[in-house]
């Protein structure tokens, strides 16, 4: 008999509850979208309700469109979207702030100010791999242990629990009987050693946090505890955790070392397997923890660009050029090759390599002929600039991604993938199943409860859908990446 699977995605802008047939294919999906709250500038924060209530009613739809018994299910994966910050009290599980969201950059100044200790920023990345920055846990949490009232205190005597979302989930699904992470999860807190895979000590003291509200660490596929039954029906397992960019390394099987995967959602997040060695970057990537399995630790190093889909975002809200995503692949093959029109989207500053939080975006190289077309082609070939410049910094680190497996939604478009291929030089493969961030969760899940006895049973379950080839030739490909560089250089303030 077939065993199912079942998979929570808790993303920045929706949550998706996925049943997956123990072969990895789709039974149904339910999907609900949440409100983002932006009280003051740079600031962002979800409303706690409103990620587990969208949890709970997708998971309730799901489980009545697939029309599968809860005692059917074998087990439950959870993945997430990583750093955002939530604290509760341990009796009532009140949270005593909003969830204080990854992109929130309402600690640059914390951060500022701590970058003056140099001592204290190189033990950050030697210890956890990181760059001293807002977009993780540990000033999030500190900010709101300074911030709201009684706070501190009430943490200090043990009342208050930390989680990111995996951790309240995990709690709220079991009705306060587990308080876990998993070790992708703790590895964005910036107050986890990687090396020892434990929470670190002179961090908690840097940071001012107490020890007894962080979460036990587990392995990505272990036993975090049951869901209630008043909840699902039945009682069903949850054991399988990890941050949504890792999930999407392992619903992309990307196990061996050198194996990439890139997913392009608002923002693209590449990331490299590189096995059993926790590779320091000269170029300003993160060294993070790829997964942890049987207490064995595969690290990974990954680049964050900010603007993938979100520029298509800014083509159709912003400049009104179209009125959805997919109109972009018609557009673009019509613009004039090598019209020598680069749109470089730092809306918000440029993420990795880069790190250059004042830059900002501009178009260059508009001609009287420049059209709609170039325009809208320009901004798809800024995510594969993007991904290229990752990928060279990655090189240069020693380590070149052997091969490129892409998801997220703008991998659905031919015309970008293609151009990626022939940017890159290198071959690109897309998946039959996109969703992999949920696939990697119920694989995670289906391995600890002996459905798959180990990954190379998860990577016969990979299909490829597409292979883009590239195209270019070297000279062609080196002078259009040239351009993109001197766009960059352009609009470069640090
Ligand atoms: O690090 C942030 C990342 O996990 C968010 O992913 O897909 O929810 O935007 P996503």
């Amino acid at each position: 008999m077939t065993q199912h699977l079942l998979a929570i995605d808790q993303g920045t802008t929706s949550s998706r509850s996925i049943v997956f047939a123990d072969d990895g294919s789709i039974i149904a999906m339910s999907q609900q979208e949440f409100t983002q709250h932006y009280p003051k500038d740079g600031w962002v924060e979800h409303q706690p309700d409103d990620i587990w209530n969208s949890v709970t009613h997708t998971l309730r739809d799901v489980l009545q469109k697939s029309q599968i018994d809860a005692g059917d299910i074998a087990a439950l994966g959870i993945t997430n979207q990583r750093e955002t910050t939530l604290v509760w009290d341990k009796h009532t599980g009140a949270t005593v702030y909003p969830a204080i969201v990854w992109q929130d950059r309402r600690t640059a100044p914390y951060c500022r100010e701590l970058s003056q200790n140099e001592q204290l920023v190189n033990y950050i990345t030697d210890n956890t791999g990181l760059l001293l920055d807002p977009y993780f846990s540990a000033t999030k949490l500190n900010w709101i242990l300074n911030n709201v009232e009684g706070a501190r205190a009430r943490a200090e005597a043990g009342e208050l629990l930390f989680g990111t979302v995996d951790t309240y989930l995990i709690w709220k699904l079991t009705d306060g009987a587990s308080h876990k992470t998993d070790a992708t999860n703790a590895s964005r807190t910036m107050l986890f050693n990687i090396h020892t895979q434990q929470w670190d000590t002179e961090l908690l003291k840097a940071f001012d946090i107490p020890a007894a509200m962080l979460p036990e660490v587990m392995d990505c596929a272990a036993d975090f505890g049951n869901t209630s039954a008043e909840l699902t029906g039945k009682r069903i397992p949850i054991s399988g955790v990890a941050g949504d960019q890792q999930a999407a390394l392992i619903g992309q099987a990307c196990f061996e070392k050198g194996m990439a995967k890139s997913t392009y959602g608002t923002g693209c997040f590449m990331i490299l397997n590189t096995g059993d060695t926790p590779l320091v970057s000269k170029n300003r990537l993160l060294t993070t923890v790829g997964y942890r399995l049987n207490g064995h630790t595969t690290y990974a190093l990954e680049g964050s660009i900010f603007m993938a889909g979100a520029t298509v975002q800014w083509l159709r809200d912003g400049l009104k050029l179209i009125d959805n995503a997919a109109e972009t692949e018609a557009l673009a093959a019509r613009a004039r090759e090598d019209n020598g029109v680069y749109l470089v989207p730092a809306f918000t500053g440029l993420g990795a390599p880069y790190w250059d939080p004042d830059a900002r975006g501009a178009m260059l190289g508009l001609t009287r002929d420049t059209g709609i077309n170039e325009i809208v082609a320009a901004g798809l070939q800024s995510v594969c600039y993007q991904t290229k410049d990752l990928q060279k910094a990655m090189e240069s680190d020693g380590a070149r991604p052997v091969s490129l497996r892409v998801d997220g939604g703008m991998a659905n478009n031919d015309w970008v993938m293609g151009f990626l291929a022939d940017i890159l030089g290198a071959e690109v493969k897309r998946p039959a199943v996109t969703e992999t961030t949920a696939v990697g969760a119920a694989f995670l899940a289906g391995l600890q409860q002996g459905i798959f006895t180990d990954l190379d049973t998860l990577t016969q379950c990979w299909q490829c859908d597409s292979v883009f080839e590239p195209r270019l030739t070297k000279a062609q490909r080196d002078t259009a990446y040239a351009g993109w560089q001197e766009a960059v250089t352009r609009i470069r303030c640090s």
